[in-house]
């Protein structure tokens, strides 16, 4: 089993998990600078070709970055090494048995994913996130701490909501939108939108990326 990444989100994934054969568990980080050989004394491993080498023995892996672009990068590379994307799900997160979800998902402690929603492959919800009723959150879409995400939302892939953000009811934010700390949605979203305040409101453009 690799965790992708070796760095802060890395470390709470990996206390998030429960791992039955732990001899054989490692971190994965290809581009930090300053890391040490191990962290939590498993190894990290720092090429692809060590990962693609593990993967063969093992194929299962799990996200631990934050970005959503990052993790969709590592996520696809594993894929092409025939890697198994597992979900990390904190024990006492609380997801709804009708909820659909996607691969390689992290849903962190204290979450709440409610009824008929729709999660994509590879999103995040953080601790003491909640996603309500009849949500739709697209791929490797990043739902911070504390964020809420009221029912009947659709959030676009790539998308990240700030810590304790609130999305109203009913709304729908587009791809690769980035909604500031604190902010609270009020109307509909484009792509691409950078978006603060109370209520929300766009201040600049992301690149487009997707
Ligand atoms: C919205 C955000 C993406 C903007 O980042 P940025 O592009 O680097 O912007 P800056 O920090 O240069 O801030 C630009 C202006 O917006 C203000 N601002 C930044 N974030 C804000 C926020 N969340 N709410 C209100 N105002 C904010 C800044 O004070 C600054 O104001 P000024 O021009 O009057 O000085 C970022 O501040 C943010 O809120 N990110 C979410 C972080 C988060 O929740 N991470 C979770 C990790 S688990």
């Amino acid at each position: 089993m690799i965790i992708i990444g070796a760095k802060g989100h890395a470390k709470e994934v990996f206390d998030v998990l429960t791992i039955d054969a732990p001899d054989s568990f490692y971190f994965f980080d290809n581009v930090s600078a300053d890391l040490e050989d191990s962290l939590f004394s498993y190894p990290i491993l720092k090429t692809t070709e060590q990962a693609r080498s593990q993967l063969k023995k093992n194929p299962d892996f799990i996200l631990g970055l934050g970005n959503p672009f990052s993790r969709n990068k590592v996520y696809n590379l594993f894929l092409e090494y025939n890697g198994n994307p597992v979900s990390a799900i904190a024990k006492n997160a609380v997801v709804s048995k009708s909820a659909v979800l996607g691969k390689g998902l992290n849903i962190m402690p204290f979450a709440f994913v409610s009824a008929d929603t729709f999660i994509g492959n590879g999103v995040l919800i953080n601790a003491y996130a909640s996603i309500h009723h009849d949500c739709k959150i697209g791929e490797f879409a990043e739902i911070s701490p504390g964020a809420k995400v009221l029912g009947n939302c659709e959030i676009g892939a790539f998308t990240t909501i700030g810590a304790n953000a609130t999305i109203l009811p009913k709304l729908k934010v587009g791809k690769n939108v980035t909604i500031g700390a604190g902010a609270v949605i009020t109307k509909d979203i484009e792509d691409n939108a950078v978006v603060i305040g109370v209520p929300g409101k766009i201040i600049k453009y992301n690149v487009p990326k997707i």
